[in-house]
């Protein structure tokens, strides 16, 4: 259990500019956006704990790893990638305490068990109230940020495209673990687009069905938002 002074400290040598030098994160999640968001981290001088419930999921990862927990508790930053509709689940996993004061860059959409209509993915949460709420609400004392959800993996980390560098739109409710996830997203090849609070992501999480449209009509998966302006 990290007690409040320790996260004070972790939150204020961040604001000093000190993110990356040797961040612990903890990325929750073995499907392909946990591994390459691992891998990501890895390349650009992080300290990275993957975690999963199934060691065996793990075995190709060759740094270190752990149970959802453990990687949460290992970490000042937590990635979550996992599954929708398991979000509330794997979050109770990692335990309330090793997530209590730290950023956690929800990367999750609310699919539904359903499948698409016409290219179009169903979604299990309301125009009112997204998943990022639902574990903001569950889990008060973290610091939920989202990113990353409006993308495909293979382009998550410092993409090439002809555009320069394309938008990730994020949101919530902490302005400190925007400020780190903004770092960590230009590092990684992204411009970052503040959206407010936690509400605007009943916005940005539909954004991944508008993203995957392409795919599941044309084997489309290679594209990215970008947000072009006048000024
Ligand atoms: N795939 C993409 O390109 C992409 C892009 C943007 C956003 N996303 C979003 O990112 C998230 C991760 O996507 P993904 O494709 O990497 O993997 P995924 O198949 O959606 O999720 C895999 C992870 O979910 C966990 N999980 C599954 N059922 C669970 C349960 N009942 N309780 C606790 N945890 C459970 C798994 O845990 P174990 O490791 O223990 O099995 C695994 O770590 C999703 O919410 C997805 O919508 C995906």
């Amino acid at each position: 259990m990290i007690c409040e002074r320790e996260i004070h400290a972790k939150t204020a040598a961040e604001s000093e500019g000190n993110i990356g030098m040797a961040t612990k994160v903890g990325v929750i999640g073995s499907g392909s956006v946990g591994k390459t968001l691992a891998a990501g981290f890895a390349k650009h001088g992080y300290d990275v704990m993957m975690g999963s419930r199934e060691a065996g999921k793990l075995a190709d990862w060759k740094g270190k790893k752990g149970s959802f927990a453990e990687s949460a508790a290992f970490a000042d930053v937590v990635v979550f990638a996992v599954k929708g509709a398991s979000a509330e689940a794997a979050a109770a996993l990692c335990g309330d305490g090793n997530l209590r004061g730290k950023t956690v860059i929800d990367t999750t959409n609310p699919i539904a068990e359903a499948p698409p209509e016409k290219g179009v993915l169903k979604f299990f949460t309301t125009f009112d109230e997204s998943l990022m709420e639902r574990l903001q609400k569950h889990f008060p004392a973290a610091r939920f940020v989202k990113a990353f959800n409006s993308v495909g993996s293979a382009s998550m980390v410092n993409p090439e495209f002809k555009a320069g560098a394309p938008t990730m739109f994020i949101c919530g409710n902490d302005g400190g673990a925007k400020a780190q996830v903004r770092e960590i997203l230009t590092k990684f090849g992204w411009e970052t687009e503040d959206m407010g609070g936690a509400e605007a992501a009943r916005a940005i999480e539909p954004l991944c069905m508008l993203w995957c449209i392409p795919g599941f009509l044309r084997n489309d998966w290679t594209h990215a938002f970008k947000l072009l302006k006048k000024t």
